[in-house]
């Protein structure tokens, strides 16, 4: 039994989360099931990222305290995210005294082994609500493009980054005035000490896209990260420099440790040693989007490292969700937040649509209504589900719900757990669209079986009521593999089907015992179609 420890990356508390966050969590909770159904210790964690200036101002803003501003978050993301059947095993939230005391720790030992460097910065800053200004709160003319109202860290027009002092005319978003520059001392991480221990890390079996990012950041070289940030700012401030803060992104990855430490305590099943010490065996996964790479791939490996704690067995970096090819965007109308598809749809079928197109690649994955509609209708509903309809019923007209006691064609439900096989690696991977394709053809396959065997005009002839029931109950068989396969996709589906199979679909190994003469309850739908209303009204509020 293998013992692992994942994380999909924490959203920030400063507003619902979307369907990029809920692409990373299906992604995540997929691999995550697939492990326990293959009998592994696999342990999910995330939480929410409640430190920041978004977040405080968002909260003033709402006139409410940030503490209060990042609990309502955190509720809603929890229902977001449970709705869409993503189990973590605990959902924390950076917020919190554990957390305070890993990063204070941390601290002191990068302080003591003189990893830290201290440099005055310039900073832009708002004379009017006085306040220090993120890029994202600081608008101009792009230095390079000059196409105008551009955010201070890139370029939405001509895709250039630059640091906020080059923007032509700045403007801070806060108050529609000219900040100021305002020079005080900062603490930078030297990332650079690291360099050869993160040279052999990079030699792991990473993405390859990672692998090209990595090597780029190398040939620039590492630069010092500035880990503080002035007051007002919500988060922890550093012990011994009054009115600084520990930059947001310090204590986030941190959360992941000390969200797990958080479960340990609650649950006493196990120990921060087992999964964070430095001889730990065992595996440590980060599932994470391509923009925080930078973050996950150098500066976290390397506080892990400093730390003396174990370092992650890889990082799984995915590409950004699209809305018809294009990024969702707020102005355009595509941006679909996580509880307006919940409030049209059924959250399994976007668990599916995303696993069908998911792949090992960092490459972009695309919502489309109309295919995504059509993909749900012929799997979902004309391939599986109709497998189970069409048999089940002379089941239940002919055999009182009993199948029969021999495979009828053994070799075919033989074929059918083979690929099992190819369908396990598949989902161990994360190439979930190549699994998903598998179990789509294996589905054809059977569909085409029954339509050569017609049982439909057997029953008409006594003599062969007995063929009919070899047939229909090896489809039920065939059935409940497809079903096993499924299982990490569709948790409440599979649910329903358990149901209707009176059997439980628990261990992958279970499947290869057919259940044999076995008593089936009567069919109920089991999934419908997509309604087309449903998907209307979501393309009509979102314009896609
Ligand atoms: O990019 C983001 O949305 C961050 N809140 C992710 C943090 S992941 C981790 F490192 F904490
Ligand atoms: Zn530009």
């Amino acid at each position: 039994m293998r013992k692992i420890l994942v994380t999909s990356a924490l959203p920030y508390a400063n507003g619902p989360i979307h369907l990029g966050h809920i692409l990373e969590m299906v992604q995540t909770d997929i691999w995550v099931r697939f492990q326990k159904l293959m009998g592994h210790e696999c342990i999910y964690i995330s939480a929410d990222d409640a430190h920041g200036t978004p977040i405080m101002v968002y909260a003033e803003k709402q006139g409410i305290s940030p503490e209060d501003l990042i609990a309502q978050v955190r509720r809603e993301h929890q229902q977001d995210c449970k709705d869409f059947g993503i189990q973590f095993d605990y959902y924390g939230t950076t917020h919190s005294e554990k957390n305070r005391q890993w990063v204070e720790t941390l601290y002191q030992h990068l302080k003591n082994q003189g990893h830290l460097v201290i440099k005055p910065i310039e900073q832009f800053y708002d004379p009017i609500k006085n306040i220090f200004l993120p890029d994202r709160f600081i608008k101009g003319e792009c230095p390079i493009c000059h196409a105008s109202s551009q955010y201070g860290d890139s370029c939405e027009e001509c895709g250039s980054a630059y640091a906020s002092t080059r923007l032509v005319n700045p403007v801070s978003i806060l108050s529609d005035h000219a900040p100021i520059l305002k020079s005080t001392e900062h603490i930078f991480f030297k990332l650079s000490d690291f360099a050869p221990f993160l040279k052999e890390w990079m030699g792991k079996d990473l993405q390859l896209e990672v692998v090209h990012k990595l090597q780029e950041w190398f040939k620039e070289g590492l630069r010092d990260w500035d880990i503080t940030r002035d007051a007002p700012y919500f988060g922890f401030g550093i012990p011994d420099r009054p009115s600084q803060y520990f930059y947001v992104w310090l204590d986030a990855p941190m959360g992941y440790l000390s969200s797990f430490q958080d479960l340990c305590d609650q649950t006493k099943q196990f120990r921060v040693e087992d999964f964070w010490g430095s001889e730990s065996q065992a595996e440590l996964y980060h599932f994470i989007g391509k923009d925080i790479t930078y973050f996950h791939a150098l500066f976290w490996p390397a506080l892990l490292k400093a730390f003396g704690l174990r370092t992650p067995t890889n990082i799984f970096v995915h590409g950004f969700v699209t809305v018809n090819g294009e990024k969702m965007s707020k102005s355009k109308g595509t941006f679909i937040r996580a509880r307006d598809y919940l409030d049209h749809l059924n959250p399994e079928y976007l668990r599916y649509y995303f696993a069908s197109k998911l792949t090992s690649k960092v490459t972009e994955v695309d919502f489309n209504v109309k295919d995504f509609c059509q993909k749900v209708n012929a799997d979902l509903v004309g391939k599986v589900v109709n497998i189970a309809s069409r048999s089940s019923h002379f089941i239940h007209q002919y055999f009182e719900g009993r199948l029969c006691g021999a495979l009828f064609e053994p070799q075919r439900f033989e074929a059918m757990l083979a690929k099992g096989e190819d369908i396990a690696r598949g989902y161990e991977r994360r190439e979930y669209q190549k699994a998903i394709r598998i179990i789509m053809q294996a589905a054809d396959e059977v569909n085409q079986w029954i339509d050569q065997e017609k049982p439909w005009k057997l029953v008409k002839d006594k003599e062969q009521l007995e063929r009919v029931h070899g047939i229909c109950s090896l489809s039920i068989e065939l059935f409940r593999l497809i079903t096993f396969y499924l299982k990490p996709v569709l948790p409440a589906f599979v649910s329903e089907v358990e149901t209707f199979l009176n059997a439980h679909i628990n261990r992958w190994e279970d499947r290869k015992a057919p259940l044999g003469e076995h008593l089936i309850h009567p069919f109920k739908p089991l999934l419908s179609r997509v309604p087309q209303e449903s998907a209307d009204a979501l393309k009509e509020g979102f314009r896609i």
